[in-house]
């Protein structure tokens, strides 16, 4: 029985499907925001240990800000073991000694304030590390208060797999039950239904919104475990692969999200964004509105996978007919990095799509280091292979009987390793870089509010070429953007920005269409 990795999933299940809605209100202030996703571990080295840390966030602040991006979503920093790279937390109340300190923290915050950037965190509440104290607790004694803090059985009582490969169920013996993990055996998964696990943490939102954070990013939300009587039915195999259809949206998890959403919210102009792992539009639809999240992930556009206008095209109508506000992004720490998957390091396309994600309806998340352009790091041996999804994937294989060059190729198509190096900032100013490309939009963006704002107008495609329109009140600018390779046509008059590949062809045109009155 196999399971799809999990991003693989995600990626696969979006297939042209995954929309995510932003309710039909547009009225925060992240619905105008440009996020950039910080990967603490690879981002910026500020102590000269060789990994990232928060004061190497600190010191790219000027960079970010001249960037012009005004949100920053980081990802865990908390202290844990790392199994899955922080999301395996230990500690919810503070910072990584490998990251820095709590100061460096306030500091963050405080700075990044200060140059006009909005903050969001990463935060776990499906899972936690295997070290969290609450789960030493509850895994010593059956009278334990924090027993019931996570899902104990003593038989094994479905079939469901971990999101990452092989049995959910893990074996423990100090408690002599098994214990069940969505993710790896070392993040093991709250009990949802307890009363205590929500007021838990819920004090923890709290503690960050004290500390001034602007919003949360909730990790696998959808997923939370709120119904204890789902584990009696098995999840569905086709074909040998495990559909997840009982171990996530349960019974209760509405009531859920809102208990969350008024902790947040409680707290004026906070931003909930959640990531919905699904591919269901009603579905994730279902999850945003008032008293729910603000906005969602959408993978629908994010992990196609190859640049195809009349894909785009088709994708940007139906969330029109949908009405749907969605997140935009080609890369994060869970995906291959678009310069190679989509863009094959061609240079003009990932301009291109960098046109786009600036331009097209909804809220941009650039991935650190898209703007330079950073390339996927190579997995040639097992030494590379860091990821837990990988790491699971290869004990898997061998267990299961192959070969060793067998089991590191399976495990290498699922790991996330590639897109997670440190970024390169040696080649910022190299001639080839995007960043002044992405500082050019993101300037042109903030001048012009049809780019954020606005409708769309027409949307089109013919021949590799794609071409919309953004209208808010009296401005209207088009955008034709030319991924195949030809260079038809554009019209050269009132241009805002030009791409232009090494063969000096225009490849990308955005202009002023006209005033509308
Ligand atoms: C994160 C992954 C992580 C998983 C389990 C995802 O949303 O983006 O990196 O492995 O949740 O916490």
């Amino acid at each position: 029985m196999a399971c799809a990795a999990y991003a693989h999933a995600i990626i696969k299940n979006a297939g042209g499907r995954g929309f995510v809605y932003n309710s039909m209100k547009r009225s925060g202030w992240y619905e105008n925001t440009v996020f950039y996703e910080i990967y603490v571990p690879s981002f910026c080295d500020g102590d000269g240990d060789g990994t990232g840390d928060l004061k190497g966030v600190i010191s790219r602040i000027p960079y970010l800000r001249q960037l012009g991006i005004s949100g920053i979503w980081l990802t865990p920093f908390y202290p844990s073991p790392r199994v899955d790279n922080g999301y395996d937390i230990r500690d919810y109340r503070n910072v990584d000694p490998a990251f820095g300190t709590l100061a460096d923290f306030d500091m963050l915050l405080r700075k990044a304030h200060q140059a006009g950037i909005r903050v969001i965190i990463d935060m776990v509440l499906n899972h936690t590390s295997d070290l969290h104290p609450w789960f030493q607790e509850s895994r010593r004694s059956a009278h334990s208060p924090y027993r019931d803090y996570y899902l104990w059985e003593k038989e094994i009582p479905c079939n469901w797999e971990s999101f990452f490969d092989g049995s959910a169920w893990e074996y423990d013996d100090t408690a002599g039950m098994y214990y069940y993990h969505a993710f790896s055996r070392n993040q093991v998964c709250l009990n949802w239904s307890s009363p205590q696990v929500r007021r838990e943490c819920a004090d923890i939102l709290r503690f960050w919104l004290d500390r001034g954070v602007d919003g949360f990013r909730l990790d696998v939300i959808n997923f939370l475990k709120t119904d204890r009587g789902a584990f009696h039915a098995d999840n569905p195999v086709e074909n040998g692969v495990t559909r997840h259809v009982y171990d996530k949206n349960q019974k209760g998890i509405y009531e859920a999200i809102r208990e969350i959403s008024r902790v947040v919210h409680a707290y004026p102009g906070k931003y909930l964004l959640g990531e919905i792992g699904e591919d269901d539009l009603c579905l994730i639809k279902s999850y945003v509105g008032d008293g729910l999240l603000d906005s969602a992930f959408q993978f629908n556009l994010g992990s196609m996978e190859k640049l195809d206008a009349a894909f785009m095209a088709d994708q940007m109508r139906r969330m029109e007919a949908e009405g749907v506000y969605p997140t935009l992004f080609f890369s994060s720490h869970d995906m291959r990095r678009h310069f190679n998957r989509l863009c094959g390091k061609d240079r003009t396309k990932a301009e291109l799509l960098a046109v786009f994600l600036l331009t097209a309806k909804g809220i941009p998340f650039l991935y650190q280091g898209e703007e330079i352009p950073m390339e996927d790091v190579p997995v040639e041996s097992l030494r590379d292979l860091k990821d837990i999804q990988g790491r699971y994937g290869y004990d898997k294989k061998l267990a299961e009987g192959e070969s060793e060059e067998a089991a590191f190729l399976y495990a290498r198509e699922r790991s996330r390793d590639y897109s997670r190096g440190m970024v390169e900032w040696e080649r910022e100013g190299d001639r080839d870089s995007l960043a002044r490309a992405y500082r050019k939009l993101l300037d042109i963006r903030k001048r012009h509010l049809s780019l954020s704002m606005g409708e769309y107008g027409e949307i089109r495609q013919q021949d590799g070429l794609l071409y919309y329109q953004r209208i808010w009140e009296k401005e209207k600018i088009g955008v034709y953007l030319c991924f195949d390779g030809h260079s038809p046509e554009l019209p050269h008059t009132d241009v805002l920005y030009e791409v232009m590949d090494g063969n000096g062809r225009t490849r990308g045109i955005m202009r002023y269409e006209q005033e509308i009155g």
